[in-house]
């Protein structure tokens, strides 16, 4: 007789009810991929009266989280409720309980992984979270599966479909305001949009795939951040002109000795290059390993339906541990490297656009050369484009590598000097040697 996995489901919101809608079209398929039946037993919900666009049988949706867990008819735990508060127990009630666990909750593992998976190895339990990374890219199964016999030497991924999405309407010409409005409307933001565009549900995302490519978990407040807040439309015009794109690009990369770098923040890069010319709410991410080379992986990053199919995937996984008796196939973090550390973002180097906002008078390029000079830091090419009138106008700098250390240094006399009119943008290129 064919076996019935009982799933709970904790949160019935965009991502939940996408769940529930794509099991309702798809569940027979699954379960005849599976050789298992799935069967939603029990939803919690905060308001149950609330008019939803799914349908889920009588006595199903309950109030009580704790409910959901402790019914010895749950095999498995879905968790769409999001937030590090509640989520963080519910998850963990679940592992403790022997329950295995779904999650996309990125935030949630990107603060306390560690302990998770802890939890989850010391009961016999399993936590996935595909949906956790890139949307509907299945990018953790790739690195955790496909690549595991790469080390993986350089990992750089657009992982937040609302900043690329703001950035391609911004260069269509919409405003910044408007472009995040739009996003929320498309289901695309975080409810805090702040998260998104201060870079760090991305850089949640990174240290997500940093730690699980290197074996050990590497916390938020190592990972260096920025987000596209100071990208003006001119930045987006300017780099246009020199041949680049702008992408909120994450990037992990691995020299031969020392630490890891762990960073997300704005970048040029090539038009030409493949990530260049990832769109809209469209995430990718190249993985460069050693044995491999480089591989590239594409897909919607955001949206219900793209994380409701990564969620499947997961309880796709899931269930075939139930099915076999055993988590032990397929950990789904396995922490191998006890000495990983992250290097300081000082202590790396990249190539950097500089846009100054000087007066247009002589000898403010040489002062700024100086400054440059002194540090270190060589230019590879200077634009004042024509056309901007008044008291100050803009100079653009391409900078050779430097340590992000003597940039700050250089920046920091560049921003005193009288001619130099409002905060410099100082924007990293990124050229994926
Ligand atoms: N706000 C996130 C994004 C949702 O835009 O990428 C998916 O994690």
């Amino acid at each position: 007789m064919t076996r019935t996995v009982n799933i709970g489901l904790v949160g019935a919101g965009t991502v939940g009810g996408g769940v529930l809608k794509a099991l309702r079209r798809n569940g027979a398929l699954m379960a005849s991929r599976l050789g298992v039946r799935l069967h939603i037993a029990q939803v919690a919900v905060r308001s149950p009266k609330k008019k939803r666009d799914f349908k889920v049988a009588k006595g199903v949706l309950t109030t009580n989280w704790k409910s959901v867990i402790n019914d010895p008819k749950i095999d498995l735990v879905v968790e769409l409720i999001g937030g590090t508060t509640i989520a963080k127990d519910v998850v963990l009630t679940a592992l403790k309980a022997g329950k295995s666990v779904v999650t996309a909750n990125k935030a949630l593992l990107a603060f306390h992984g560690e302990k998770l998976f802890a939890a989850a190895e010391k009961s016999g339990a399993n936590l996935y979270y595909e949906a956790s990374v890139a949307g509907g890219v299945p990018i953790i199964k790739v690195i955790r599966e496909a690549l595991v016999g790469n080390r993986v030497t350089h990992l750089y991924g657009i992982l937040n479909g609302t900043c690329n999405f703001i950035l391609t309407k911004m260069k269509e010409g919409l405003d910044f305001s408007a472009a995040v409005k739009l996003a929320q409307q498309q289901g695309y933001a975080e409810s805090d949009p702040s998260l998104d565009v201060d870079g760090h549900d991305a850089a949640h995302k990174v240290g997500i795939l940093a730690s699980l490519a290197h074996g050990f978990w590497v916390k938020p407040k190592e990972i260096y951040t920025e987000g596209i807040s100071h990208i003006t439309p001119l930045d987006l015009e300017f780099a246009g002109s020199l041949g680049y794109a702008i992408k909120l690009l994450g990037i992990v990369k691995k020299s031969k000795k020392g630490p890891l770098q762990v960073s997300m923040y704005p970048a040029l890069i090539p038009r030409d290059h493949v990530l260049a010319n990832v769109s809209d709410v469209y995430n990718g991410v190249l993985v460069r390993g050693d044995v491999v080379g480089d591989t590239l992986y594409y897909g919607q990053g955001a949206g219900r339906d793209a994380t409701a199919g990564a969620v499947l995937s997961d309880i796709g996984d899931a269930v075939l541990d139930l099915k076999h008796g055993s988590t032990d196939r397929l950990k789904a973090f396995t922490p191998h490297e006890s000495n990983g550390e992250v290097r300081p973002i000082g202590e790396t180097t990249a190539c950097y656009y500089m846009r100054l906002s000087v007066l247009d008078r002589p000898g403010v390029l040489a002062k700024v050369s100086a400054i440059l000079a002194k540090n270190k830091i060589g230019i590879s090419s200077v634009m004042q484009p024509e056309g901007h009138e008044g008291g100050s106008v803009p100079l653009i700098l391409m900078l050779h590598y430097a340590k992000n250390a003597a940039m700050a240094k250089a920046l920091k006399a560049i921003v005193k000097l009288s001619s130099v009119k409002t905060k410099p943008v100082l924007i990293r290129v990124e050229n994926f040697g």
